[in-house]
C-alpha cells in the first residue's frame, strides 16, 4: 500500500520508520517531512496545515492510508474531510480532537464525568481570573484554552507571575484567539507520566508508559519546551498506577467522548501527574506525543499498519499488540537559544559516526547542497534501546557525543528519574 504521513518532526520520522518496516507498505510519502525523513520516505512540499493540498495529493497519488502526526490538521478536520472524500485516514475527527484543541472543553468533560484532574475554574474575561488567583493562592497554573504550540501553560509560583500570565494571554492576546478563554487550576505535585493509548472508540490498548522532559535544563529547571527527551517504559507508572489510569481515566474518557457525541478513534494521549492522591490528568492530546513516540514505537513489535487498520475497522479488540521487553531512550539535541529565539542553517557534523544500532530521528533539519543543516528549535532526537534504561541511556549519550553543530545543547539527565 501507499502511505502518507502528515507532519515533519521527530514524531513523524518515528512514524515513517515504523510504518516502513511493515511488509504491507510499498511506498511512503511525508508532507512536508525533513532532511532525515527524506532517507526513508518521499518528502513532498505541502504543509501539514494545508488540508486541501494534502487531499488533492492523496487523491492524485491514490494514497491507501494517511497517518496524521500534529494536532493542528486534526482539530481543523482533516479526518472528516478525507473520510468524506472516501480516503482512509487515521486519527480523531475535529469534534473528537477538540479534547486537545480546547482545554475548557476537556476540563468540562472531566468534571462532568468524574475523571480525576486538578481543581479549576475557566474565564472569558480577566477580572474574574484575577479574583480566582487570590482565592486559590499560589502556586497555580494558567492555561490558554486553545492550541499555543506548547507555550500556553504557565506554572506560577507567585501571584504577580500568575497575574502577568492572565494579562499576557487575555489583555495582550499573546496567543490570539487561543487565549479568548483561560483555565486557572490548582498546582499538582508529583511525577509526570504520558500514557498514549490506541482506541477504536470501544477498546482501549495503552502503549508502554513513557516520560517526557519538558523543561529545558537538567533537573527540570528553566522554561518549558516541546520536550527535551523521553524514555519508556516509565517505572513511575507501576502496575497499580497503570491499572488505575486505564480504569479511571482512559476508559471513562473514551466513554465520555462517545456520550458527548464526540466518538474518539485514534491515539489518545493522557498526560498525567502521579500525585499522593493518585494519577490526575494534566492534559489530553489527540495524537502521538513528541518526543514520546520515538522511544515508544521503538519498543512496539506489532506492525503499526495492522493496528491502524484494526482501529479504522472497529476491531481493535481482536488484535493482540506486542511490546519488546526492553527500554528505549531518546535525547533531543536543540538549537542554541531554544526554546527562545535561535538561528538556523548550522551545519550538523558526525551523523555518519553514529553506531548502526542507534537511531537518529530528525526534527528540525534541512538539506543544503550536500550537507544537513539545522532548521528548527528541536533539531535531532538520538534514540537507543537496550535491555534496561541504564543501558539505553549509555548508548544514546555515547552517540550524542559524536554529533555537533554550533550552539547545540541538550539535557544530560534524560531517563535518570527511572534509575534513581
Ligand atoms: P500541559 O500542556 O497542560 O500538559 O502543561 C504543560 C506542562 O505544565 C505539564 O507537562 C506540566 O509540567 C505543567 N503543568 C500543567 N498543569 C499543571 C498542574 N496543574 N500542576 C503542575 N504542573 C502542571
Ligand atoms: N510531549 C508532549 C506532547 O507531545 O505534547
Amino acid at each position: 500500500m501507499k502511505v502518507l504521513v502528515v507532519g515533519g518532526g521527530g514524531r513523524e520520522h518515528a512514524l515513517v520508520r515504523k510504518l516502513s518496516q511493515s511488509p504491507r507498505v510499498k511506498q511512503i510519502f511525508c508532507a512536508p517531512g525533513n532532511a532525515g525523513i527524506a532517507a526513508d520516505a518521499t518528502c513532498i512540499n505541502i504543509k501539514a496545515e494545508d488540508i486541501n493540498g494534502l487531499l488533492e495529493f492523496a487523491r492524485k497519488e491514490q494514497i491507501d492510508l494517511t497517518v496524521v502526526g500534529p494536532e493542528a490538521p486534526l482539530t481543523e478536520g482533516i479526518v472528516d474531510i478525507f473520510r468524506e472524500a472516501g480516503l482512509k485516514i487515521f486519527g480523531p475527527t475535529a469534534r473528537a480532537a477538540a479534547i486537545e484543541g480546547s482545554k475548557v472543553l476537556s476540563k468540562e468533560i472531566m468534571r462532568k464525568h468524574g475523571i480525576p484532574t486538578a481543581r479549576y475554574s475557566s474565564f472569558n474575561e480577566p477580572a474574574g481570573a484575577y479574583e480566582y488567583i487570590k482565592e486559590i493562592g499560589v502556586p497555580c497554573v494558567v492555561k490558554a484554552d486553545g492550541l499555543a504550540a506548547g507555550k500556553g501553560v504557565i506554572v506560577a509560583y507567585d501571584e504577580e507571575t500568575a497575574r502577568a500570565a492572565v494579562r499576557e494571554i487575555m489583555e495582550n492576546k499573546a496567543f490570539g484567539r487561543a487565549g479568548e478563554q483561560i483555565i486557572i487550576e490548582e498546582f499538582l505535585q508529583g511525577e509526570e507520566v504520558s500514557i498514549l493509548a490506541f482506541t477504536d472508540g470501544k477498546t482501549i490498548v495503552p502503549m508502554v508508559p513513557s516520560q517526557d522532559h519538558k523543561q529545558v535544563f537538567d533537573g527540570d529547571q528553566g522554561p518549558n519546551t516541546g520536550g527535551m527527551g523521553a524514555y519508556a517504559p516509565a517505572p513511575v507508572c507501576t502496575p497499580e498506577i497503570y491499572q488505575y489510569s486505564l480504569e479511571n481515566i482512559l476508559k471513562p474518557t473514551v466513554e465520555a467522548m462517545a456520550k458527548e457525541g464526540r466518538p474518539y478513534q485514534g491515539v489518545l494521549y493522557a498526560g498525567l501527574m502521579v500525585t499522593a492522591e493518585g494519577p490526575k490528568v494534566l492534559e489530553y492530546n489527540a495524537r502521538f506525543g513528541d518526543p514520546e513516540t520515538q522511544p515508544v514505537l521503538m519498543l512496539l513489535e506489532t506492525d503499526l499498519v495492522e493496528i491502524i487498520e484494526a482501529i479504522i475497522e472497529n476491531r481493535l479488540e481482536q488484535l493482540e499488540i506486542k511490546w519488546k521487553n526492553r527500554a528505549a531512550v531518546c535525547v533531543i539535541l536543540a538549537s542554541g537559544g531554544y526554546p527562545g529565539s535561535y538561528e538556523k542553517g548550522k551545519i550538523i557534523t558526525g551523523l555518519d559516526d553514529v553506531p548502526e544500532d542507534v537511531v537518529v530521528f530528525h526534527a528540525g533539519t534541512a538539506r543544503k547542497d550536500d550537507q544537513i543543516v539545522t532548521s528548527g528549535g528541536r533539531v535531532l532526537g538520538v534514540a537507543a534501546e537496550s535491555e534496561d534504561i541504564a543501558g539505553a541511556i549509555e548508548k544514546a549519550y555515547a552517540a550524542v557525543r559524536k554529533i555537533g553543530f554550533e550552539g547545540m545543547h541538550y539535557r544530560k539527565d534524560i531517563g535518570r528519574k527511572a534509575i534513581s
